[in-house]
């Protein structure tokens, strides 16, 4: 029977701290009218000096795994899409694991700059269409205003931080990610670029001096980037779902410039009602963009269990995606083997492991008793020799 990871859960984290572009006024040689003009965005949340990346992604994870009744010792793996990690090493990823007081399943960072959520997300469908696994937290979390010089005019005006985050559970009923796309361009990866602090530039008084710890952005060739591989990719996965424009109930692209929606959604014709933008309030929030517009887009009601959506990204590398994703009602959980229906998790909440683990000690037994049957065998047939 085929298995779909249908998304049961979703939650978000907006830092309160608020910046305006009126603030930015006070600081740049910038406007409001440009600002909003150019991208879209009007104001944009900032953590406070407590604040980090995991405490963001546990945040809205806790969120989604509320909505989706999910206990965190019954996920399976943790996938994480970031740019913008508490440390190099350890792995963000474990970070959230371990606050969120899940077992200690599998958990990974995805790194695949403003794209690397919908990469996360066609990742862990694999990992539920292959049998590895039932449920699985997704996060797209992103913290850059730590990363963004801001006295340059050209790329602190756009980022904001906050997370998202979605639990994706298996079942049969057709649903999650009906198609996906997956692109990347290394050829541009200069245009947006953190160019110190990694192996080629390893931290020195001289990065510092040179200020090469912050992110540097063409944003002109981005923006032309995006313009030229949205539409491209939006049209391709709406037909590799074997769907038209028009049954996609609304799209919900990176929120990273208003222009760059408005051109992406008119190549494929999708009217303005259909296309959800946020942009306005939190800026680019990179990972964390699409994730927390789904969330916003459900809680404003533009959203409803049963739509069809399309999710579509750009971002560093050069990077794209884009994923049809039906969102189907959670009742039906995957068909589970007769023993498993039929023991109740009584005895703890990682009942249903120990409910595994009988057929798995009683496939043990048998393949101990076929090892002891042919040693016999092989004994019987010395002494026949
Ligand atoms: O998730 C992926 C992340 N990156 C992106 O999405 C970036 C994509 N690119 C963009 O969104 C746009 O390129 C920007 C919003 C960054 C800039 O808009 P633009 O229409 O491409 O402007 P531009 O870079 O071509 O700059 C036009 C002018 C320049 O002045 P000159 O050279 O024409 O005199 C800039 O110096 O605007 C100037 N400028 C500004 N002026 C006022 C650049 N930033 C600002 C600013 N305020 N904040």
């Amino acid at each position: 029977m085929k298995r779909y990871g249908n998304i049961i859960g979703w939650g978000k984290y907006i830092p309160p701290k608020v910046i305006t572009n009126a603030d930015l006024e006070k600081t740049l040689d910038t406007t409001d009218e440009w600002i909003v003009a150019r991208s879209g965005i009007r104001e944009r949340h900032i953590v406070g000096e407590e604040e980090n990346t995991s405490q963001m992604s546990i945040a809205a994870s806790r969120d989604a795994l509320n909505m989706a009744g999910i206990h965190p010792k019954d996920l399976d793996l943790i996938i994480v899409a970031t740019s913008s990690p508490d440390y190099l090493t350890p792995p963000v990823s474990s970070q959230i694991q371990h606050g969120l007081g899940a077992n200690k399943v599998g958990a990974f960072t995805l790194v695949a700059g403003c794209t690397g959520f919908v990469y996360a997300l066609a990742t862990a469908q694999q990992f539920i269409a292959s049998g590895a696994n039932e449920t699985i937290l997704v996060v797209g979390a992103e913290l850059l205003s730590r990363f963004v010089d801001w006295n340059d005019r050209g790329t602190c005006i756009l980022f904001g931080d906050g997370a998202g985050a979605v639990v994706m559970q298996a079942t049969d009923v057709p649903s999650g990610i009906l198609s996906y796309v997956l692109g990347s361009d290394g050829s541009g990866g200069e245009h947006l670029i953190l160019p110190a602090g990694g192996a080629a530039n390893p931290p020195s008084q001289q990065t510092l001096d040179a200020g090469m710890h912050t992110l540097r952005m063409n944003g002109r060739e981005v923006f032309k980037f995006a313009t030229r591989v949205l539409g491209r990719a939006l049209r391709e996965v709406i037909s590799d779902a074997g769907l038209q424009t028009e049954d996609i109930d609304l799209f919900i692209p990176h929120q990273a410039n208003a222009r760059i929606i408005e051109s992406a959604a008119r190549s494929v014709k999708l009217p303005e009602e259909k296309v959800f933008v946020n942009i306005h309030k939190y800026g680019n929030t990179s990972a964390a963009s699409i994730p927390i517009a789904l969330c916003e887009a459900f809680e404003e009601g533009r959203a409803k269990v049963g739509d069809t959506l399309a999710f579509v990204a750009f971002g560093a590398g050069l990077t794209w995606a884009s994923a049809v994703v039906k969102v189907a009602p959670h009742e039906r959980p995957v068909s589970k083997r007769w023993w498993q229906q039929l023991l109740p998790r009584w005895f703890s909440r990682n009942g249903h492991r120990q409910v595994q683990a009988i057929p798995r000690a009683f496939l043990r037994c048998r393949l101990k008793w076929s090892n002891l049957e042919e040693r016999l065998n092989l004994t019987m047939r010395r002494f026949d020799r």
